[in-house]
C-alpha cells in the first residue's frame, strides 16, 4: 500500500516533532536534522516524511502531495488552506500579537499600516475591529518597521517577548495562541481514514505519556 506521507516544517520545531513521532513508535532511522536529505521512510515503508519549508506545508497537504502536515498555527492560518486541522501537538507555543511603540495607540483609528509576515491574519484581525489595515509584507525582522516609520504597528508571533523588548516595542493586543498543529488532506481523511486515525491515535497516546 502507498505510504502515508507527512510533510514536516523544517526549522525550530522539527526536532521536537520528530521526538514525538519516535515516542509514538514512528521511527525514521535515517533522519538527521543536519543532513540535506529531504525524504525519509520508516523501516516498513508505511510512512514517509518529507521536510519542506514551513510556509509550504499547507500547500503540500491541500494539494494531496502529503496526506498529513505538521506546521505552526501561524502558517496554517495565513495560508487559508482548505484542510482539516485535527490535533494540537503543543509544540512551539507562542502567540499572535499586535505590537508597537509604547506611545502608539490604536484608539479610535479607522485605518492603520501594519508590517507583518502574516497579511491575511492581520487584515482579518483588524477587519473584525472595523479598522482598515494596509499591510506591508515583510519576510523577517518585522520589529524594525515601527522603529523606522515603515508602519504604525506589527502583527507577529511573540514567544519570549525578547525581540520586542530589545527593540523597545510592546504588545498592544493579543490575537490568538499559536502552536504546532497536525493538518490532514480532506480526501485522505476519507480514503485513508484508518491509517490517518491510527497515526493520530498513536500521537495522542505519546502526548499523554509525555505529560
Ligand atoms: C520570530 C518572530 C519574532 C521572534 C519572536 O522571528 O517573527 O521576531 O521570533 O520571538 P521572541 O518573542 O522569543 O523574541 P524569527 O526568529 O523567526 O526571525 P525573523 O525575524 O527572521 O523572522
Amino acid at each position: 500500500m502507498k505510504p502515508i506521507t507527512i510533510a514536516l516544517a523544517k526549522g525550530r520545531t522539527a526536532e521536537s516533532t520528530i521526538s514525538l513521532l519516535e515516542n509514538a513508535g514512528i521511527h525514521f532511522p535515517e533522519f538527521d536534522p543536519t543532513s540535506r536529505k529531504l525524504i525519509f521512510h520508516t523501516q516498513d515503508q508505511s510512512v514517509s516524511l518529507i521536510c519542506v519549508k514551513a510556509v509550504d506545508v499547507p500547500t503540500y497537504v491541500e494539494n494531496g502531495a502529503a496526506d498529513i502536515g505538521v506546521a505552526g498555527k501561524d502558517t496554517i492560518l495565513e495560508s487559508q488552506a482548505d484542510v482539516y486541522e485535527l490535533l494540537d501537538l503543543k509544540i512551539g507555543a507562542c502567540r499572535f500579537a499586535v505590537a508597537g511603540k509604547p506611545e502608539t495607540s490604536l484608539g479610535d483609528a479607522h485605518q492603520i499600516t501594519v508590517a507583518t509576515k502574516y497579511p491575511n491574519v492581520s487584515r482579518n484581525h483588524f477587519l473584525k475591529k472595523g479598522i482598515m489595515a494596509e499591510t506591508i509584507k515583510l519576510n523577517g525582522s518585522v520589529e524594525l518597521a515601527p522603529l523606522i516609520g515603515l508602519a504604525d504597528v506589527i502583527v507577529d508571533i511573540v514567544e519570549t517577548g525578547t525581540t520586542l523588548r530589545e527593540n523597545g516595542l510592546e504588545v498592544m493586543e493579543e490575537i490568538e495562541p499559536v502552536s504546532t498543529r497536525l493538518i490532514v488532506n480532506k480526501a485522505s481523511f476519507t480514503t485513508r481514514s484508518q491509517a490517518t486515525h491510527d497515526l493520530i491515535h498513536k500521537l495522542q497516546s505519546a502526548m499523554e505519556v509525555e505529560k
